[in-house]
């Protein structure tokens, strides 16, 4: 059993695929985190996000101290991943990790959750489940402040609103695996919806495919 979860940054596709893999007993992989780790891999060693041979370098040796550091999570980081990402080689050094994990999940659980921007599209088009979220970008604007802000980040709302349209405009404009719903996605919109009723949502999707 594979759930697949795309959608663009700041949806909520993060703490939806989180709670799904665990009420599910699915493993969980979060794969924005493996370009955010080769984003701050990059900041870290003074290298720019563009640079593409030291991009591919750090994917293909990406490390569990990288993958755990709490940088992971800053908006600069986010917007390097979303550099990188745009690289074909880059997202080539990531493919088989996040193919082997959706096809034998760790610690021997009978499913894996993965979600990205390409999982049912690229990563894993035969997933079982696949489900595209959404929100209006004010709406993801405010979490991702909101999200900021609580871990003492104090970026103004403008700024991240601005980020945010740009990272969806690369991200979907971009030629290697752009974001976008598979054919076969349900899409779930969470402008109006609460964590626990987004939950719900999905909940009955996967039950009526499983
Ligand atoms: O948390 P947020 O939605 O801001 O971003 P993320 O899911 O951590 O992903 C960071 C960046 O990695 C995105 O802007 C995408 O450009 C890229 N990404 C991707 O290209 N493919 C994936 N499967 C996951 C992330």
């Amino acid at each position: 059993m594979i759930v697949a979860i795309d959608g663009p940054t700041a949806a909520g596709k993060g703490t939806l695929a989180r709670l799904l893999a665990r009420d599910l007993g699915f493993a969980y992989l979060d794969t924005g985190s493996l370009y955010r780790a080769v984003g701050l891999a990059l900041l870290r060693t003074g290298h720019s996000p563009d640079d593409e041979a030291a991009a591919v370098a750090a994917a293909r040796s990406l490390g569990s101290d990288l993958l755990t550091d709490p940088g992971l999570r800053d908006e600069a980081t986010g917007n390097a991943a979303s550099r990188v990402a745009a690289m074909p080689a880059v997202r080539a050094a990531l493919l088989d990790y996040q193919r082997e994990f959706a096809r034998r999940p760790p610690g021997g659980a009978r499913g894996a959750v993965l979600d990205g921007r390409d999982i049912g599209t690229v990563v894993c088009p035969d997933a079982t489940v696949k489900l595209f979220v959404t929100a209006a970008p004010e709406v993801r604007a405010r979490r991702r402040h909101l999200e900021l802000s609580g871990r003492g980040e104090d970026v103004p709302f403008a700024q991240v609103l601005a980020d945010l349209n740009e990272r969806d405009r690369r991200d979907q404009a971009r030629a290697a695996a752009p974001l976008r719903p598979a054919p076969d996605a349900h899409l779930l919109d969470t402008s109006d919806l609460a964590i626990d009723a987004a939950l719900a949502r999905a909940k009955a999707i996967i039950a009526g495919r499983m």
